[in-house]
């Protein structure tokens, strides 16, 4: 059995105030970045979900002081004893993270050496780290793949250089980043990804003393500095656990307002919503989700890099369209595999069929490729209790919205997955006058 047990008693609209915090996406990043000053870094609105548990973890066993005060939201992380990880230790706190890859460049400039383990993350494609490994040799890192995991050398120390990406890749161009402000030189990556949180990191390291521009064609330049300080800042707030707010009181025909919501990272999102017959109220302390009552609208979807419509936003909102009247279609250009959660909706009476091929919009790199990565949705459909367990992280969400909007009783397995990116998501269920009972 997959760790949490959760029965939700549905059909009943989530209606109340919810806050979000900082970005999950953002927020580790930002914890190893701190790796590469000199005195402590300061980062604040900081959530408590496990990738923070995990980093914390990671950076303490190299010799950082993690203080984190989970009320306030702060962590001070004091780096002036980094020191060398075992190998065993790190593969035992890596857990189910990706982050430990964004170490390398980091590690390599303090120690010399870097450990990568085996690494997890959600289950929604190869999720390959081929691009980070190469942007890490280009900058004259030593990569030796050992049983345990990945070893990394630099014996002539790293130098600035010019990469470009075969796709616009979040975790690679954090990669560069976090390399590349401490390399000898100038580094040039092209083909970057420019997403919020990419731009939140690019700030904390230039309050660490970093020079970094970033053009308008998705080419950012780097030139490298001997010394970082430590920053303070605070995190933007998650845009993914807004909208997954957002559909989920679409889906129930609730009303939520997310405090802490910022309109200006989620532009493309607030439009789709929009379209499909959701309506919102922005203010300066956050946003209000709600369904305005009448019909909802079928649409037309691709996701894509920002500025598009973000993968993760995807699977929340695919749960509200099985609610919409006529045929919407979802074109996921992001990961070849992100579909799987769609076989429990249907379960529960959705009407969801996938396709290998790219369907309303432009040809994407999956298209020849065999993978399931469009997905036509038939609405209005009533859907009902079921047991259904949690595939990844935004899956897994989705399911839990299904269950909530879902006429009966669902039982949901694997929740404790949902902790990795949902801080607190049993008390806000609870604050928004939802029925559900933890049973393991
Ligand atoms: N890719 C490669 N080789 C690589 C790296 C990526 O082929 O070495 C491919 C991936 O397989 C994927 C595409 O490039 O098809 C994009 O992946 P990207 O590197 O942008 O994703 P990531 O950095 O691993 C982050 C988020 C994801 C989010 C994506 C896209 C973190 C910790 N994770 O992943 O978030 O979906 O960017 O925005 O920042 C989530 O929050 O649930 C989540 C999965």
């Amino acid at each position: 059995m997959v760790d949490g047990l959760l029965q939700v008693e549905g059909g009943r609209p989530l209606n109340g105030e919810i806050t979000v915090r900082g970005a999950k996406n953002l927020v580790p990043k930002a914890m190893v970045a701190a790796l590469l000053g000199t005195t402590p870094s300061v980062l604040g609105n900081v959530p408590l979900i496990r990738d923070v548990e995990v980093v914390s973890g990671l950076l303490t066993l190299h010799g950082v002081q993690v203080d984190y005060d989970q009320a306030a939201g702060i962590l001070h992380l004091d780096p002036s004893r980094v020191e060398a990880a075992h190998v065993a230790d790190i593969d035992a706190h890596a857990g189910s993270s990706r982050i430990p890859i964004l170490f390398c460049g980091p590690l390599l400039h303090r120690l010399g050496e870097a450990f990568i383990p085996d690494l997890g993350g959600c289950r929604i494609g190869d999720r390959p780290i081929d691009f980070h490994l190469d942007i890490l040799r280009s900058f004259g890192a030593v990569v030796d793949k050992l049983e345990a995991g990945i070893r990394l050398t630099a014996p002539d120390g790293l130098r600035g250089t010019v990469i470009e990406l075969p796709y616009p890749s979040v975790g690679a161009t954090e990669q560069t980043l976090l390399t590349a402000v401490r390399a000898d030189g100038r580094t040039e990556l092209r083909g970057a990804a420019v997403e919020p949180e990419i731009m939140d990191l690019v700030d904390v390291l230039q309050k660490m003393g970093a020079i970094i521009s970033v053009d308008t064609d998705r080419t950012i330049h780097i030139e490298g500095v001997e010394e970082l300080a430590g920053y303070r800042h605070t995190a933007l707030p998650d845009r993914i656990e807004t909208a997954s707010w957002a559909s989920a009181a679409l889906a129930t025909g609730g009303d939520v307002f997310v405090h802490g919501a910022h309109q200006s990272h989620m532009t493309t999102f607030l439009n789709i919503f929009r379209k499909v017959g959701g309506a919102f109220d922005v203010r300066d302390d956050g946003i209000r989700f709600y369904h305005p009552g009448g019909d909802l609208r079928s649409i037309v979807v691709e996701t894509n890099v920002h500025p598009g419509f973000m993968t993760d936003w995807q699977q929340p909102l695919v749960v509200a369209l099985t609610q919409a009247d006529g045929v919407s279609i979802v074109h996921e250009t992001v990961y070849e595999n992100r579909f799987g959660f769609t076989k429990a909706l249907c379960k529960m009476g959705a009407a969801i069929q996938v396709y290998r091929e790219c369907l309303g919009g432009t040809a994407c790199r999956f298209g020849q490729r065999n993978f399931y990565h469009s997905a036509v949705i038939s609405g209005p459909t009533p859907l009902r209790g079921a047991d259904i367990v949690v595939p990844d992280l935004r899956g897994g969400f989705s399911h839990l919205i299904a269950a909530l909007a879902a006429q009966g009783t669902s039982r949901v397995e694997g929740i404790n997955l949902i902790d990795r990116g949902y801080e607190h998501f049993m008390s806000k269920l609870g604050s928004l006058d939802a029925k559900v009972t933890r049973l393991a």
